[in-house]
Parts: structure tokens; sequence; C-alpha cells
């Protein structure tokens, strides 16, 4: 295997996707192109509409681009089939959401296990990881509590509980800090750096928010669809 395929862990080249409402195309990614280093906590910035989200969604395997090549961790990911693209994301990646996406009738504990339960691991594991989890993201003590419990702040601690839970390769956060106080935007950005580091794990962000912006080592800015400009703060 040739070096950089070891050092990088995403690869995104000349990405193009539309989406279509009714008889209206809506043009999301022009040729975008973007390669992240396993390790990394990147920030993807840009107005609302240039196309992050679409770019994430695509990057961790929730949707597929037009055309284009891409490549996570390792495996060529254009002309897969949904099932085996599912597959592969639930292996390596963890999603974090602006709007938390927690499932409302279950607990906390049963929130972070629900990764587990879905890759088929015994009781006996799927507690010993989620006590786990949880009580890195400082929550052991609300564990049994339902989402609409807690603040805000508790539920993306629960969610980033629940994309850590299966050691990924990768970490998406879409404009994760973008439902909560400043204060609290902080201190999720603070803890998501903290236990990335400890993880290795890769780490790609969305925002508009100056902090998160400010804390990435590198930034790439979008506009309209493409990569705009890059800015490393290292
Ligand atoms: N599901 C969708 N259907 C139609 N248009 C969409 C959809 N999702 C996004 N778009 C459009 O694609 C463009 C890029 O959107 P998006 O990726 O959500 O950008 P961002 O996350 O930077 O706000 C925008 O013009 C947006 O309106
Ligand atoms: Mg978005």
């Amino acid at each position: 295997m040739q070096r950089k395929d070891v050092t990088m862990i995403i690869a995104c080249r000349d990405i193009t996707k539309t989406y279509r409402l009714g008889h209206t195309i809506v043009p999301a990614l022009h040729a975008a192109t973007m390669t992240v280093q396993r390790g990394e906590f990147v920030v993807i910035a840009g107005a609302s509409g240039s196309g992050k989200t679409t770019l994430l969604n695509i990057m961790g395997g929730i949707d597929r681009p037009d055309s284009g090549d891409y490549v996570l961790d390792g495996t060529p990911m254009m002309g897969l089939s949904e099932s085996l693209r599912t597959r592969i994301r639930r292996q390596k990646v963890g999603f974090v959401f602006q709007s938390f996406n927690l499932i409302p009738v279950l607990s906390a504990y049963e929130n972070v296990a629900y990764p587990l339960w879905l890759a088929g691991e015994s009781p006996k594991s799927q507690r010993e990881k989620v006590m786990y989890w949880l009580n890195r993201v400082g929550l052991s003590d609300q564990s049994q509590q339902r989402p609409n419990a807690l603040s805000g702040g508790q539920r993306q601690r629960v969610a980033i509980a629940r994309a850590l839970v299966k050691s990924p390769a990768v970490i998406v956060a879409d404009e994760p800090t973008a439902s909560l106080d400043s204060k609290t935007g902080a201190s999720i950005i603070e803890l998501m750096r903290e236990l990335i580091r400890d993880q290795g794990t890769t780490c790609v962000v969305s925002s508009h928010d100056t902090m998160v912006i400010q804390s990435a080592e590198r930034v790439v800015y979008m506009r309209d669809g493409r990569m705009d400009k890059e800015v490393n703060n290292q």
C-alpha cells in the first residue's frame, strides 16, 4: 500500500451532487475535492446552503454523489450497493448532528447502546462500553433519563457517546454546536477534541461558529458547492 493510502482516511475527488425537487434541479456540490488525514480535526466552514451537510453526508456514507470518486478508510465507496455502503458506514463512522437525533423513547443508556445492539454485541460488552462512554461524557448519573429530561448540552453529550461507542475511524459532526448557547457549545467542542485525541479518531466538523473555526488545525471553506479556500491554524 502506498504511504498516502495509510495517512489519508477520506479522499473526495470531483464530487457533484444535485437534488431534484419535483421539476426543479438544485445543484448542491460542483466538483468538490477534499482529503482528510488520519487523526485530523478539520472544520468545514461556509454560509448556509454552501454544501457542507451534503458533503458530510457523502463522506460519512449516508448519501451518494452523482459523480466523482470517494474513498473512506481505504474503501472506494463509489458504485457500492446501498447495503454495503450502510455496512461500511456503521463500522467506520460515528455521526453527531445539530439536532442531536436521539431516539426520544429510549433512555440515554439505550441510545448509546443502540449501535452496539445493531452490531449484535453481547449484553455484557454493551454494558461495559455504554457505562464507560457515559462516564467519559459526564452523564453516568443520567443514564436512565430520556432525552426530553436532559438539557441541550447533555443531549449532545449522549450523542457524542453514541458516536464514539463503536470506536469508529471517523466522527462526522454536522454543526454540533448550532443548537447550543456559546458556553455549552465551547464545552462540547472541547469534549469532542479531548475524546477524539485520546482515541486517535479523525473528526470532520461543519460549522459557521467562530469558536469552532478558531479551534481547528485546518479549516476548509466552502462556497456555492465548491471548496473556496483553506486555512491552516497550526
Ligand atoms: N434534500 C434536499 N432537497 C433539495 N435541495 C436540498 C436538499 N438538501 C440540500 N439542498 C440544497 O442543496 C444546497 C446545499 O445544501 P446543504 O448541503 O444543506 O448546505 P449547508 O449544510 O452548507 O447549509 C442548498 O442549495 C440546499 O438548499
Ligand atoms: Mg448544513
